[in-house]
């Protein structure tokens, strides 16, 4: 009996939905052709599926890693599998000769196709039904296939809800309706080509770490703040980083007797600076990672005594070097305290060989902006979030990431949205202790960002004019809409 398309089967991205649905009726007409016998569409039927599997699976790359999948990679290596394995049997039924002896090998191809739909479709590919309507993230590789827009297509759904009342909106309060928008860096595609496999080790934990700093790099043009950006969200530390890990902690892990030996072992052609992590061993990424943590140690400050016996931090030659090296360009570019231990244990946090962070940051985010929206800027067309769910949300998401990454995840929500007031960012920072030198041991960025909001006078009184002149337009809308729903 035909396989039928069901709803349930859907992801909820029209063009995967599309290519899962010409999978079906590839296996129902396998399963026609070794029914009849029909030798002679067997060969066609092999062409078809070794087609649709390399476009469909390119598609559905590119959009999970246009959604921070976070199990691309695993995902990746199955279709990879399954395009052997269709390449494998194609190969049989060819070298089977003609005739009837080509039979089993069509009926092989049908049991396959049988497998994909229902442990790949209906087991791997419905878990990305849980992205979709989450927004898209970054851009496409050059050359990779388009990635269904579903983001666009389910703000439009939310839109045309509320056609009618966008365009009767008075102009100067349209802008109160308009979805949430702003701006994410683009992840740099991955480096290939290396012929020597300390560059490409050296290139690839430079791209492992600029995927954390690439998300803590977001922004909003509509928000600005009287301050500079804290050091983690300035696209110029972070150029300025990548040269001091260069310098300082690279060679150690270059040098180093293992990596030296994967050298001599390994043929880079074919690598790149994302299957480079994929092809290390358990063992040797935890290798990578203790190099790094052990640079790095040997970059901090040591305790110790002037002859009076007062203590004072002994800062190293090399660790000098390394507050240089990070100094901005100019001091609006970015705020960077001066490097003690307490940086040196975040720098060394950028680089974890097991996880990448991308993925898990990126989800998180999407439900940090949902709620900021749900809570503090809702359109008429949105839930409404409880007061206190957005601070609820971060403090749970504070225990996702390592511990010194959730205080540029609230200040990146004060550079990003524009209700995120240096207010809120106090009353945050009251979570976590009871005077300011408790909330200090917890979030030090924001801690030292508010004191230099209190040398500042003029951004509270700024901040306040902008809340007031936002009530005032909201209840203009709630005026405007209940006339307009009266009249109607
Ligand atoms: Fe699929
Ligand atoms: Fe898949």
């Amino acid at each position: 009996m035909p396989i039928v398309w069901r709803d349930a089967m859907a992801i909820g991205v029209a063009e995967l939905d599309a290519d899962h649905k010409k999978l079906v009726s590839l296996l129902n007409a396998s399963e026609k052709a070794v029914g009849e016998q029909a030798l002679e569409v067997g060969a066609r039927l092999f062409e078809l599926v070794a087609d649709y599997a390399q476009t469909h699976f390119q598609r559905e790359e590119v959009f999970m890693l246009s959604s921070g999948f976070s199990g691309y990679e695993r995902h990746k290596r199955l279709h990879q599998a399954m395009t052997d394995e269709a390449r494998q049997l194609w190969r049989a039924y060819l070298s089977a000769g003609e005739g009837p002896a080509r039979l089993p090998h069509l009926a092989a191809l049908r049991d396959m196709l049988r497998r994909w739909l229902a442990e790949h479709v209906l087991g791997e590919d419905l878990q990305l039904k849980a992205l979709t309507g989450k927004r898209m993230r970054i851009a496409v590789a050059p050359g990779a296939a388009p990635v269904a827009p579903r983001e666009v297509l389910s703000r439009q759904v939310e839109v045309q809800k509320t056609t009618d009342v966008v365009y009767d909106l008075p102009p100067e309060l349209a802008h109160l309706l308009q979805p949430f928008s702003c701006e994410v860096p683009e992840l740099p595609p991955p480096e290939g080509g290396f012929t020597c496999f300390e560059d490409l080790c050296r290139a690839a934990i430079r791209h492992r770490i600029e995927r954390v700093l690439v998300f803590f790099q977001r922004g909003n043009p509509q928000v600005r703040r009287a301050l500079p950006p804290p050091f983690l969200a300035s696209a110029e530390f972070a150029g300025k980083f990548h040269a001091a890990v260069a310098q300082l902690i690279l060679p150690t892990i270059v040098s180093s007797r293992q990596i030296k030996m994967m050298s001599t072992n390994i043929d880079c052609a074919g690598l790149d600076t994302d299957n480079f992590w994929d092809m290390l061993t358990p063992i040797l990424k935890e290798h990578i990672l203790a190099c790094w943590r052990s640079a790095w140690d040997d970059l901090r400050l040591l305790p110790g005594k002037k002859p009076d016996g007062t203590r004072i931090w002994q800062v190293k030659e090399e660790t000098r070097t390394l507050r240089a090296l990070l100094e901005p360009s100019d001091a609006a570019a970015y705020d960077l305290p001066r490097i003690g231990n307490r940086e040196i244990d975040l720098f060394t946090s950028l680089l974890d060989t097991v996880t990448d962070w991308w993925g898990q940051l990126n989800r998180c985010w999407d439900i940090v902006e949902d709620i900021y929206e749900q809570e503090k800027d809702p359109r008429i067309f949105q839930d409404k979030a409880r007061a206190g769910a957005l601070r609820d949300n971060l403090l749970a998401a504070f225990e996702k990431f390592p511990e010194q990454w959730g205080d540029f995840l609230v200040l990146a929500c004060h550079r990003m949205f524009p209700r995120i007031s240096s207010l809120f960012l106090e009353r945050f920072t009251h979570n976590v202790g009871h005077n300011e030198a408790e909330r200090e041991l917890h979030l030090p960025y924001t801690v030292r960002y508010l004191r230099q909001v209190r040398g500042h006078p003029g951004i509270r009184a700024e901040e306040e004019r902008q809340e007031a002149d936002w009530q005032a337009e909201m209840e203009q809308l709630r005026l405007y809409l209940k006339g307009r729903n009266g009249a109607s």
